[in-house]
């Protein structure tokens, strides 16, 4: 493989065994994100594991002005130019009741920072005419719930913004897929105990890569989650109200 990806959160749980899996298959790998100690350590682990190159560079989604220069970084790499977003942030939502201005962060993190980079990143893409961008929601973003209203906004709007992408990337050659995760044991939901049908970050990579091959626009991890919600959302606004789903 001679693919080169760019991941943005790479330090994300889910992120480290999608960064796995493609290390194996002798990716070039730009891993991006905020912690760069952490980042060396991947960026040499990865190496180890196979790939063909492995660099950590800065990514913070509340600094935009830094965005031009990881442009810049992944356009210097030949061939088929790859992208995938873990970042996101969820703050608890009784923090966000009792202080909204923490809305913003939130939504910078999930949704406007990526999609800001990804606005950058398009027409670079674009010329290659092929690739493939892989952005991560979640099911939160399919219904508003009283536990998570403001993060599951972001994740909406993020969703809605690769569906958008896809409709136009699509005409140039390049791939976006939206993936949308149920709960999986992550640092995101330690100590929030164990969920109905939660996954782990190996599935879900599986998952990630199968939908990439086959070339799906939104790809549900655990699949499981496609049924639930479809039902979720099939719900009235009269009784949804009422539920604490
Ligand atoms: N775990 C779940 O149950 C679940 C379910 C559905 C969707 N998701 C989504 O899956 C993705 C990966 O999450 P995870 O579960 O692997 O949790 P995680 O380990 O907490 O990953 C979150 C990632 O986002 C990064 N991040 C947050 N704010 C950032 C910012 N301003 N700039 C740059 N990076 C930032 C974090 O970087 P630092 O290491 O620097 O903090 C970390 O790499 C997220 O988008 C999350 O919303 C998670």
């Amino acid at each position: 493989m001679s693919e080169t990806w760019i991941i943005l959160g790479a330090t994300s749980s889910m992120a480290r065994a999608f960064i796995r899996d493609l290390a194996q298959q002798g990716a070039r790998l730009l891993l991006a994100g905020r912690d760069m100690a952490d980042l060396g350590a991947l960026a040499q682990d990865c190496r180890l594991r196979g790939a063909a190159a492995a660099e950590a560079i800065a990514f913070d989604a509340r600094k935009p002005k830094g965005f031009g220069a990881i442009i810049d970084r992944v356009a210097q790499f030949d061939g088929t130019l790859n992208a995938a977003v873990f970042v996101g942030s969820m703050p608890d939502q009784a923090e966000i009741d009792a202080d909204p201005g923490l809305i913003d962060g939130t939504i910078t993190d999930s949704f406007t920072g990526p999609a800001r980079f990804l606005q950058m990143l398009a027409p670079v893409m674009e010329a290659r005419g092929k690739g493939v961008i892989v952005g991560v929601g979640s099911v939160a973003g399919d219904r508003g719930r009283i536990g998570n209203y403001v993060y599951g906004a972001a994740k909406a709007g993020f969703a809605t913004y690769l569906s958008g992408l896809r409709n136009r990337m699509g005409r140039k050659g390049v791939h976006v897929m939206t993936v949308k995760p149920g709960p999986v044991d992550t640092a995101m939901t330690w100590g929030l105990g164990r969920m109905p049908f939660m996954t782990d970050p190996e599935t879900v990579s599986r998952d990630i890569l199968k939908g990439v091959r086959k070339r799906r626009n939104v790809v549900y991890t655990a699949g499981i989650w496609r049924i639930v919600m479809a039902v979720i959302r099939s719900i009235p606004e009269p009784i949804f109200k009422k539920l604490s789903v």
